[in-house]
């Protein structure tokens, strides 16, 4: 079973509630967004392996120590994942970024795929998915299925609101993907929109309707 990581930080839960008052407007929202996946991007890269080399210090040589192999690769399913992605390119300047296009039908709920471009040797990258809400969990799980049919074997979620209902069903698709969370929502409604949640993240951060 894959683990499931809920931030609790308090810069984290502070900006985001903000981002969920119905008041807070797409330029806030946005400017948010990228901060907390930022501050989200600190743990989710903790475990990237690290490979030893020599540099010269002023005064002596030492092991210095840098991100090994082909390092990352973050791909957010639009839209709204889009968000997330400048908060983690400050601190992975040099990491590649593949989309998938995914929206939910409205009446079925279910994901429809409509664009997918990934960069070279993606099968090769660590690949952290971003969008800002798991919901049923329908496009998280589609977007993984893809990346795992390009050959990628080490992948990671990262979302800001979770259900329940998406989690086990991210969980039970993809045992071996780790979700991390920055706040875990009580329920889904009639229409499958989180509770309390924020609303559609996708308009709230394009300002459509
Ligand atoms: C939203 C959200 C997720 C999806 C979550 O996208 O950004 O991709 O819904 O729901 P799920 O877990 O039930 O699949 P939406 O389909 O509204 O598209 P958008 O980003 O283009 O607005
Ligand atoms: N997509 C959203 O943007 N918000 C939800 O609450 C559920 C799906």
């Amino acid at each position: 079973m894959s683990k499931l990581h809920v931030f609790d930080h308090p810069l984290i839960t502070h900006k985001l509630s903000i981002m969920r008052q119905v008041e807070t407007g797409s330029k806030d929202f946005r400017e948010l967004l990228n901060e907390i996946a930022m501050l989200m991007g600190y743990e989710v890269t903790r475990d990237l392996p690290t490979e030893e080399y020599t540099i010269e210090t002023p005064l002596e040589t030492m092991q210095g120590k840098r991100i090994a192999g082909e390092k990352l690769a973050i791909v957010p399913i639009l839209r709204a994942g889009l968000g997330m992605v400048d908060g983690l390119l400050k601190l992975v300047p040099v990491a590649k970024v593949g989309h998938i296009g995914l929206y939910r039908d409205p009446e079925t709920h279910l994901p429809v795929e409509y664009y997918c471009k990934m960069p070279e040797n993606i099968e090769s990258r660590i690949v952290i998915v971003v969008d800002p809400m798991l919901a049923t969990g329908g496009s998280a799980i589609d977007a993984i299925k893809l990346l795992k049919d390009r050959g990628v074997v080490n992948i990671k979620f990262m979302c800001l609101v979770a259900a329940p209902e998406g989690v086990a069903a991210l969980q039970e698709a993809h045992p071996d993907v780790d979700i991390y969370v920055a706040a875990l929502d009580r329920q889904l409604n009639d229409h499958k929109y989180i509770l309390p949640g924020l609303g559609d993240a996708g308009d709230r951060i394009f300002g459509t309707k």
